[in-house]
């Protein structure tokens, strides 16, 4: 059965033109990480759960070796390799997962950060100081192998030791570590922040830009840019200000990247603007889930392959992968074969883009850089005018996704819909009150074990009913940061929500979370390509930032704090009627 799916994939493959394959270049070089017949045959044949086990093992000799055994191999098998063989080549020439990465427990951990004493209930300050254990857990060193012999592994060295997500997530990965930062922070680990920024910096020099993760096969894309905040978090707090002077230009050029390969110009209204917008122009299935884009690619005609492949690894530099987000507008919005995400002009990377340009040009003058400060001035003064004309939408009260080709916003509810109040990217101050409301007209308030990520229940892991670390942390600093006493108010109260709900799935499960599903009183989310993965970095920064500000409030209780008139009253007569039973 197996033997004669690999002889008709590669009937297919050099019947229908390896053509459309090679349009786009592949996602990096490597013929076994990457791209090429060894890397298909594997994937397809799904010898693993999870595609990304295949292509995180170090290879065990040279990988002209490999390839060229591997070429003599299927020779000999008339290119349908039988599995048996196929696995026995793998144990041959691999080595299991994780062998290049060492545990480490970070310098600078300590016991009893002051910031636990902030935190007044007894449970919360218990597990506060459990989480701060997990960085332990979760810190990694790369082995000297992996900077002698580079090419026999997919992941990328790094000279510092990191933190890691956690699950299938063992390398770094771009703005999860920015969360988990804030986190380190707060554990008086500024030694270990030091070191991860200085990983990221390395790799803006050698490849120009920050990739989504440490692996090869992450390289031609990146996420979220928070590079510049992740520096301007560690040099207040270190007071470090000769590592901002030597890293400044690295941090410039990373928002270079940005401005030459994700700027987009916009037309509206007989004027025109420039924004920036996730867009990966490289081809192929994502190696660490060949075979995923490969099924998903064959529902669609030959042509489209390529496109759907590019816009999938858009869809993971967004961060948001996957999310019906980026099917708007396409043929089916619920499915991900509709997937467009280069079509759309996201909230949120603009209004990362506006603070780091803001950032920058604090960063220049106060290294007395007055032409470089001007120049960032200016460039956020542009991107808030085009955030103000294309993004805002006055009636609704919030920014919206800009759509491309169909010329409109995209009005579905998204958190990142208010990510410019977290970046402090707008001029009216009226503007967060807009806000509020927009919350409550979207009856967002009404959920109450976390802000959902959408509305639409799509089956992907960016879409209801889960929730996500990052995400509350962009509503709730959003809503903080107002003046307006409300606004404070629902930001502590939707602190409190995401933070029982942390806490009542901690107390059930020992275990962080990736993600949290929000529908029935708050558990581990689902959904999407993998299984919800434990650790877990981002999830164990946020929350360990709420309870460092809300710590003297906040409470592990059970009692429901947004109860609506209705609920209240279905919960009173019942209780009624309870009590009225025989006993
Ligand atoms: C090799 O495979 C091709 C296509 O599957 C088939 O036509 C051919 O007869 C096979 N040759 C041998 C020697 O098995
Ligand atoms: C960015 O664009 C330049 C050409 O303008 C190209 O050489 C470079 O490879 C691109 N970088 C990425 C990561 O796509
Ligand atoms: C920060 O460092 C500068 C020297 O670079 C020093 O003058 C200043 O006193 C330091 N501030 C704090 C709060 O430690
Ligand atoms: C400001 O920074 C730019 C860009 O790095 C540099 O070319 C210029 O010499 C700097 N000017 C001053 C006054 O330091």
């Amino acid at each position: 059965m197996q033997r004669r799916t690999w002889g008709l994939h590669l009937l297919l493959l050099l019947g229908l033109g390896l053509g459309s394959w090679e349009a786009l270049p592949p996602p990096c070089e490597s013929q076994i990480y990457c791209h090429g017949e060894l890397l298909r045959q594997v994937q397809m044949a799904r010898l693993y759960q999870d595609d990304k086990q295949f292509v995180d093992m170090p290879l065990s000799v040279a990988p002209d070796q490999v390839l060229q055994r591997f070429s003599e191999l299927a020779q000999a098998h008339n290119f349908s390799i039988p599995q048996q063989e196929l696995q026995d080549f793998i144990r041959e020439h691999f080595q299991a997962v994780g062998q290049e990465l060492q545990p480490w427990t970070p310098e600078d951990w300590k016991d009893s950060p002051q910031f636990l004493q902030k935190i007044l209930d007894p449970k919360l300050r218990a597990w506060a100081g459990q989480l701060h254990q997990l960085w332990k857990k979760l810190g990694k060193k790369v082995k000297p192998e992996v900077l002698s012999h580079p090419e026999r592994f997919s992941l990328i060295y790094s000279g510092h030791p990191f933190i890691v997500p956690g699950g299938r997530f063992v390398e770094f990965y771009y703005w999860d570590s920015y969360w988990v930062m804030e986190g380190l922070l707060l554990s008086e680990m500024p030694g270990t922040v030091k070191g991860m920024l200085q990983n990221f910096l390395d790799l803006v020099q050698t490849y120009g830009h920050v990739p989504n993760g440490a692996r090869v096969y992450y390289l031609q894309r990146s996420q979220p840019p928070l590079l510049s905040l992740m520096m301007e978090r560690y040099v207040t707090q270190a007071n470090d200000t000769a590592f901002l002077r030597d890293n400044l230009e690295t941090l410039a050029l990373e928002l270079d990247f940005w401005t030459k390969n994700r700027s987009i110009s916009v037309s509206s209204g007989g004027k025109s603007y420039v924004l920036n917008r996730y867009h990966v122009p490289y081809g192929g299935p994502r190696p660490e889930s060949y075979s995923k884009d490969a099924e998903l690619a064959a529902t669609l005609s030959e042509g489209d392959h390529e496109a759907l492949w590019a816009e999938l690894k858009a869809g993971a530099e967004s961060g948001w992968d996957f999310s019906s987000r980026w099917f708007v507008g396409g043929p089916n919005p619920d499915s991900l074969s509709s997937i467009r995400t280069s079509k759309l002009v996201p909230v949120d990377l603009n209004a990362f883009l506006c603070q780091a340009e803001e950032l920058m040009s604090n960063f220049y003058s106060r290294l007395g850089n007055d032409s470089q400060a001007e120049k960032y001035r200016n460039l956020r003064a542009q991107r808030m005018a085009a955030m103000k004309d294309i993004l805002w939408d006055e009636e609704k009260g919030a920014w919206f996704d800009y759509d491309l080709e169909n010329g409109k916003k995209n009005l579905e509810f998204y958190p990142s819909n208010l990510a410019p109040l977290w970046a402090g990217c707008f001029s009216d101050p009226g503007d967060v009150d807009k806000a509020l409301k927009y919350l409550e007209d979207s009856q967002i308030l009404t959920y109450h074990y976390g802000i959902p990520t959408s509305l639409r229940k799509t089956g992907q892991q960016w879409d209801f009913p889960n929730a996500w670390a990052p995400l509350q942390d962009l509503v709730i600093r959003g809503l903080a940061k107002s003046p307006s006493a409300r606004a404070q108010e629902v930001a502590f109260q939707l602190a409190q929500n995401w933070i029982r709900t942390n806490f009542d799935v901690y107390s059930r499960r020992s275990a962080m979370y990736e993600k949290y599903d929000i529908s029935n009183g708050g558990q581990p989310g689902g959904g999407g390509e993998y299984e919800v993965q434990e650790g877990f970095g981002w999830t164990n920064g946020v929350v360990l930032m709420l309870l460092d500000r809300y710590g003297d409030r906040l409470s592990s209780g059970t009692q429901t704090v947004f109860l609506e008139p209705h609920c209240l009253t279905a919960a009173l007569l019942l209780g009624l009627m309870l009590s009225l039973l025989p006993q």
